[in-house]
């Protein structure tokens, strides 16, 4: 299959093609409701089969990126061509720098985006005659194995968090043992994050599709103390990472490895960070190590930074950049 991105202009008669076919004469919308202003903007994509437009989608980008008009043509179903046209504008759109992806689902078609990885992020609405859904693009970066996803408001997210964190094994590390969060607290906490109140941006790790852990990352300011221990050189976009697994039996396996090398390569190689900071405790050796493996440098010991179990710890600063 070929997948050609281009103007509406340059793909007009290829898109008309699919989506009278598909949009018009199928789920009997009109030509008006089908073809809008909004096409001339958009980056489109036309999928061909030895030379047959078969398939169709697009894209634009406003706060968000948007993916609609998405079809394929009733005899080209079932061969995982509107699969391929999905990933392939995903790619393209992180290509150009990523971001939020929403759209809005037939609501029988929901299932098809849950299995690319879209999830549900709103109310279900009546457009013609046919229930929608507003959808959105949860999957941060991924690799075979690992899958790091924006966490969803909802209460299996919660409680993911809730179960986490209010083992002490965990909380001895993360968050601290006198500080347990139940599924009130998880809400409370987690919810501004999730809705976009709040610079971090949460994330739940999975490994082989089970949900192991969690990890945050956000823009933030350097510290004055650290731009001086980095010589004083500028830093346009710096971001800040956090994790823990909260599941025990993935520890010490080089899954907190692979993660955090996977987010690190997704921040810097789309240039969404320019430089990371990490800053474990100075007892935690092995969240040390951790970072250490995935290119990270100490950078500086800010002393007696962070409330753990009643006592102000030590932070060290670790830091990675592109070239480091
Ligand atoms: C820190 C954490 C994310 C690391 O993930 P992980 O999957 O367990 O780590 P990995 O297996 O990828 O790597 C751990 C490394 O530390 C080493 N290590 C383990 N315990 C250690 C210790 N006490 N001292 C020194 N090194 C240690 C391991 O041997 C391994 O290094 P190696 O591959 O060179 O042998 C995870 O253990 C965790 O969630 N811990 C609890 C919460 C936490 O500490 N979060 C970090 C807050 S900054």
């Amino acid at each position: 299959m070929v997948i050609k991105f281009g103007s509406f202009s340059e793909l007009e008669k290829d898109i008309r093609y699919v989506r009278d076919r598909v949009f018009v004469a199928e789920q009997g919308w009109s030509a008006g409701e089908v073809y809008d202003a909004a096409d001339s903007s958009c980056i489109q994509l036309v999928a061909y089969r030895d030379e047959t437009p078969v398939g169709v989608a697009r894209c634009v980008f406003d706060e968000d990126w948007h993916i609609g008009r998405v079809g394929v043509l009733k005899e080209f179903r079932g061969l995982h061509i509107g699969v391929e046209i999905m990933r392939a504008m995903i790619e393209h759109i992180s290509a150009l720098g990523g971001g939020e992806i929403l759209l809005h689902s037939q609501l029988e078609r929901q299932g098809f985006y849950e299995a690319l990885g879209f999830s549900v992020c709103g109310e279900t609405y009546l457009q013609g005659k046919i229930e929608h859904v507003p959808m959105r693009y949860n999957i941060v970066c991924q690799n075979d194995k690992i899958t790091i996803r924006k966490m969803e408001d909802c209460t299996a997210d919660y409680s993911l968090m809730s179960n986490w964190l209010s083992n002490p094994v965990i909380l001895e590390y993360y968050g601290g043992r006198d500080n347990p969060i139940n599924l009130q607290k998880a809400i409370e906490k987690y919810r501004p994050r999730i809705c976009g109140d709040s610079y971090v941006i949460p994330c739940i790790i999975e490994y082989d599709k089970t949900a192991v852990g969690y990890i945050q990352y956000y823009k933030e300011d350097v510290e004055p103390l650290v731009r001086e221990s980095l010589g004083g050189r500028e830093y346009q976009n710096p971001y800040g990472l956090d994790l823990f697994i909260g599941e025990l039996d993935y520890w010490n396996k080089g899954v907190g490895t692979a993660v955090v090398k996977l987010i690190v390569d997704y921040l810097l190689q789309n240039s969404i960070a320019d430089i990371i900071f990490i800053d474990p405790q100075t007892w935690n050796k092995r969240a040390i190590r951790c970072y250490e493996k995935c290119g990270f440098k100490p950078i500086a010991v800010l002393e007696k930074r962070e409330l753990h179990e009643g006592e102000y710890k030590d932070n060290l600063i670790m830091a990675v950049t592109a070239v480091s």
